[in-house]
């Protein structure tokens, strides 16, 4: 402090108009933190100390320093007074980017879902990964025609930006599909963005989120991310006495369930199972976020009536999306929810991305309304029974007997399958990865998974790919697990150091 006094005591204020004062105190401080007489760390006066000392007013003073921080000499922090700042590294050392992330941010540092998708676009690789429908049976020819016909139709209307809500068209014609008004119908760049809305309007840090167990890796980022404490619900059991018990003891805010054709599991809760999850959710005032995105991937028969369908008093939001039944690249999706709710949901997807893409949006329209999108679900039905098929027959075929259980489903997008206690499946990825060949390792899905949960747990996604590459791909697997049993093996049989 002695040696600030010294140093400012040597500065002699021109009061002739010519240069502000605040510019002459800000340059003479400036040119002391240049010289290293004020080195980073040091503590300047306060305002009012300044003031006094220069014979200045305290504006004067404030101007000052805000001119230093602009320049980004000093820093100022509330209630600790005003430091000089440390200067470039001249090391050529890159910028420290860790330390200025925002604590919501860092709560979301697991990159597996991003992996994955890079493993969805490496050709040497065959991805059981991917969480995707056949996208080779696309309708590419009924696309160009209905992109002529929109753009020929109205350029402007296609390339424009539309409103948040999302074109009328395609909100009336997703509206009548269901039998919802427009107005209840939210259009959103896949459910994926959905749930992010829902996490930015309806919870607060601290706030607890009761989600299937396991449960699907996107929601559970996204809660995570929103500073919610995560409580899983068994979706296999699908018990109401635990979901009670987990209402009383958590109060949580909100309950998130994908129960058709569920994310990672294949499991459909029944008619019995959703009228008594509803029952709980409206005795205790608890919202559900009904995740149905695979509602429309069944094989042979639909699954029951979604909750939406079955809610009596609007606590239901539904998320749902057209990445698994049209191109997940198109990233576009839908909210149904009261219409109080879609209107602050919209708000917040104002501030996110303004508005879905007006050309996809229209070209999705036009495929819905002139029946193609139902003559192309007819045909995904057909191909996708015949992949999981095909899954299975491989398994069999390419493993031992007993090397992979699982239960076939009836729909949806993937096999839930357990390997044996001998094997865990980050390792086992290693080795496939390795062999060419990804899956999902099980414990991505549980919200706790350091307890050991999905360790031996693997999601195999069996309609992304054709038949031939299945067999190839199950084959690869096999491989992998011979090699990670006898790396296992031999790590068992390692003598211990001493
Ligand atoms: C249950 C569930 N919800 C949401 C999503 C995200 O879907 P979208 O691609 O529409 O964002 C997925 C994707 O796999 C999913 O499985």
């Amino acid at each position: 402090m002695d040696r600030m006094k010294m140093t400012l005591e040597g500065l002699t204020i021109e009061r002739d108009g010519r240069t502000a004062i605040y510019l002459q105190v800000a340059e003479a401080l400036a040119w002391r933190i240049d010289t290293g007489d004020l080195p980073p760390g040091a503590r300047l006066p306060s305002e009012r100390d300044l003031a006094r000392q220069l014979g200045i007013s305290r504006t004067t003073a404030v101007s000052a320093y805000r001119e230093l921080e602009a320049r980004g000499l000093v820093r100022g922090h509330v209630g600790r007074g005003t430091y000089v700042c440390a200067g470039p590294a001249d090391s050529g050392a890159p910028f420290a980017w860790r330390g200025k992330v925002a604590l919501g941010a860092q709560r979301t540092l697991d990159g597996s879902l991003r992996t994955l998708a890079r493993h969805g676009s490496d050709r040497s690789v065959i991805s059981l990964a991917t969480g995707a429908g056949a996208l080779d049976l696309f309708p590419i020819d009924a696309f160009r025609h209905l992109a002529d016909r929109v753009l020929s139709r109205g350029a402007h209307a296609a390339l424009g930006l539309g409103p948040t809500e999302g074109q009328p068209k395609l909100r009336r014609v997703v509206a009548s599909r269901i039998g919802v008004t427009p107005e209840q119908v939210l259009i959103v760049n896949g459910a994926q963005q959905g749930l992010d809305l829902i996490a930015r309007c309806l919870l607060d840090p601290g706030d607890t989120v009761i989600m299937d167990r396991p449960g699907y890796l996107g929601a559970i980022q996204v809660f995570r991310a929103a500073g919610a404490t995560i409580v899983g619900w068994d979706i296999g059991r699908a018990d109401p006495e635990e979901l009670e018990d987990l209402l009383l003891r958590y109060r949580p805010k909100l309950l998130y369930t994908n129960p058709s054709f569920n994310n990672p599991t294949g499991r459909t809760l029944d008619v019995h199972e959703r009228r008594d999850l509803l029952d709980l959710a409206v005795r205790y005032r608890m919202p559900i976020i009904e995740d149905d995105l695979y509602r429309d991937t069944w094989f042979d028969s639909p699954p029951p009536p979604s909750l939406r369908q079955l809610d009596q008093h609007q606590l239901v939001i539904q998320v749902n999306t057209f990445s698994k039944t049209i191109a997940g690249g198109m990233r576009l999706g839908w909210l149904v929810a009261a219409e109080s709710i879609v209107d602050q949901l919209a708000l917040a997807k104002q501030r996110v991305d303004v508005a879905s893409p007006s050309l996809e949006q229209l070209l999705i329209a036009d495929f819905l309304a002139t029946g193609g999108y139902d003559e192309h679900l007819a045909t995904l039905r057909v191909a996708h029974r015949q992949r999981h098929d095909a899954l299975i027959d491989a398994i069999h075929r390419n493993l031992s007997p007993g090397t992979l259980s699982f239960a076939p489903v009836d729909g949806g997008l993937y096999l839930w399958c357990s390997v044996g206690h001998d094997v865990d499946a980050r390792e086992l990825l290693d080795a496939a990865t390795q062999a060419g060949v990804v899956f999902v390792p099980g414990d991505v899905f549980y919200p706790v998974s350091c307890d050991g949960s999905g360790r031996h747990e693997l999601r195999i996604c069996f309609s992304a790919v054709p038949p031939a590459m299945i067999d190839e791909g199950i084959r690869r697997l096999a491989q992998a697990i011979d090699a990670a049993r006898s790396h296992a093996r031999n790590l068992r049989t390692e003598p211990a150091l001493v």
